[in-house]
């Protein structure tokens, strides 16, 4: 909108409320990330730009339905899945996907009744080295009243207050030196008055002198070696890591004759891991082999947190947009452009589906911070300006510009609300807002969300 002076921009949002996961993924205790919202605010403040709530692209509305009423269109639509283990038991009762239990926690409406069992014993293992499950491992040893000021939701504090977890595991498949969480978050863990941590051989992973590491990997080697100033006997709950260890199996509980009692998740099995053969365990990119031995960890449940998945909107190949399954991305010439490989030969343009383009986790697969899927966002937004600049094809045919027939959302309102969907602007997503703050003020929160979708309706005076 800054470079394309009467560029008009919808923006489609599936669930009433905005903000993706900066409101469901972030952490309800770092409020402070959450600011970037207030740049949305300047945004979405533009009489050019229209927010267009409760409305899920590909299946309320047709791609095919939107193209001819655009230019371009971006795909900005995150990663809504997680990868899976493949292992024996993964579908246990008792073990949970991380990206579940954090809709949970932060009032995702489509996670609000999810009611992970956390009163059914002592350990939680956590699977993956990233900062998912360091967030995961925190929520569960946080003292409650931090917590409860947080706006994190009512239906996680009731049953964070009746959590038996007093252990958390947090199982890498290779090193400390390999590991995705960053220094802040491991920090954060070590400061909890009366959680412990522990790490049995983890000097050994590292050099004598950890100066000599990068100087990233040096910060958290030292928080991790540091550990915590709580002593084993002040411990009312304590976390570990563990490294070099890959899940294999998950199993319920057995009686003496191996016969299975209950159905829910009681251990996990994990393969030990070694370097391969010539690799640097000092390098961020070491690679691991299985080995023969397997240990085992009690756990009365089990969070998979190792990453998220874009999946193909429905209606993608009616543009001819391919999707490429094992990256989980809509395939892109790296700066956003969607390319079809199959579209043309020679170099990445070539290929260049007119007026398509990708931006997010779905541009470049499920990682990155907010800052880095900012800047992410400025290259695709510039080489969507450089495009019209130079007058390349668009939409809806060679000419570009003038074929669309440019009504936007006015040119699919009506068949979206014909099918009884009620879309939420941005005036009635402030009025959710609104209703969200006092409520929370009441509570001395900075917001009590609606996880019901009905409520976020009610509360924007649509329904
Ligand atoms: C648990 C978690 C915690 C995180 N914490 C931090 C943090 O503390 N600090 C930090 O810097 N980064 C953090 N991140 C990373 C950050 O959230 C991401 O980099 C960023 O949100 C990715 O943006 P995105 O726009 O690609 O996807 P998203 O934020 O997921 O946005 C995609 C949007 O598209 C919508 N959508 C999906 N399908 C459709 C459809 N068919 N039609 C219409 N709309 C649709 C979704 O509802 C969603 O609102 C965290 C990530 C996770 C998973
Ligand atoms: N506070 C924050 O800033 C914050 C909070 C949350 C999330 N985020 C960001 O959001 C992004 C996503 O985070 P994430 O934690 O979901 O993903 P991630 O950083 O990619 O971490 C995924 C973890 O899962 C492991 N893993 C993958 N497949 C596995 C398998 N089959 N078996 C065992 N382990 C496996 C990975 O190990 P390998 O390395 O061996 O593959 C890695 O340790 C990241 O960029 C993260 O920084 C930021």
């Amino acid at each position: 909108m800054k470079q394309v002076q009467d560029a008009v921009v919808d923006m489609y949002e599936k669930l009433p409320v905005p903000y993706g996961l900066v409101r469901f993924g972030v952490a309800p205790d770092h409020p402070e990330v959450k600011n970037c919202q207030d740049t949305f605010e300047e945004v979405a403040a533009s009489p050019r730009f229209n927010y267009i709530g409760n409305v899920e692209v590909g299946t309320t509305l047709a791609l095919s339905d939107l193209k001819p009423h655009y230019d371009a269109i971006l795909f900005a639509y995150g990663a809504s899945e997680d990868r899976r283990l493949g292992i024996p038991g993964e579908d246990l009762p008792g073990v949970y996907s991380a990206r579940e239990f954090v809709g949970w926690y932060n009032g995702h409406p489509q996670f609000a009744h999810l009611k992970p069992e956390l009163d059914q014993g002592e350990c939680a293992v956590i699977v993956g080295h990233g900062n998912v499950a360091l967030d995961v491992a925190r929520i569960l040893v946080s003292p409650l009243a931090q917590l409860r000021k947080t706006d994190i939701a009512d239906h996680a504090v009731a049953a964070l207050a009746r959590s038996t977890i007093t252990r958390v595991e947090v199982v890498g498949r290779r090193g400390p030196l390999q590991a995705s969480y960053t220094v802040k978050e491991a920090r954060e863990l070590m400061q909890f008055d009366r959680v412990g941590f522990e790490s049995a051989g983890l000097h050994k992973f590292y050099p004598e002198n950890t100066k000599t590491l990068p100087r990233v990997q040096q910060r958290l080697a030292d928080v991790l070696l540091k550990g915590s100033p709580v002593k084993a006997h002040d411990y009312k709950k304590r976390w570990q890591l563990s490294f070099m260890q890959s899940p294999h199996a998950m199993h319920v509980k057995k009686n003496r004759f191996g016969e299975p009692i209950g159905d829910r998740v009681h251990s996990i099995d994990f393969q030990k891991t070694e370097f391969v053969p010539g690799a640097d365990p000092m390098s961020k990119d070491a690679r691991v082999q299985l080995t023969d031995e397997i240990v085992t960890s009690e756990a009365s449940m089990v969070f998979r947190s190792i990453g998220y998945k874009s999946t193909p909107l429905p209606g993608l190949s009616d543009l001819g947009v391919p999707f490429d399954e094992r990256l989980g991305i809509i395939p892109n010439d790296a700066h956003g452009r969607v390319i079809s490989p199959s579209a043309g030969p020679g170099n990445l343009s070539a290929g260049h589906l007119p007026g398509l383009y990708a931006v997010g986790w779905v541009k470049r697969g499920p990682t990155g911070v907010i800052v880095s899927t900012m800047m992410d966002a400025f290259t695709t937004a510039d080489v969507i300006v450089q495009d019209w600049s130079a007058s390349s094809p668009f939409l809806n045919g060679e000419k570009g510009r003038s074929a669309s027939t440019g009504l936007g959302w006015d040119g699919v309102k009506d068949s979206v609300v014909a099918q009884g969907v009620t879309p939420v602007d941005w005036e009635a997503w402030k009025r959710i807002d609104k209703a969200e703050r006092e409520r929370g003020k009441e509570k001395g929160k900075v917001r009590l969300k609606f996880v019901d979708e009905e409520e976020m309706k009610v509360a924007a005076g649509l329904a």
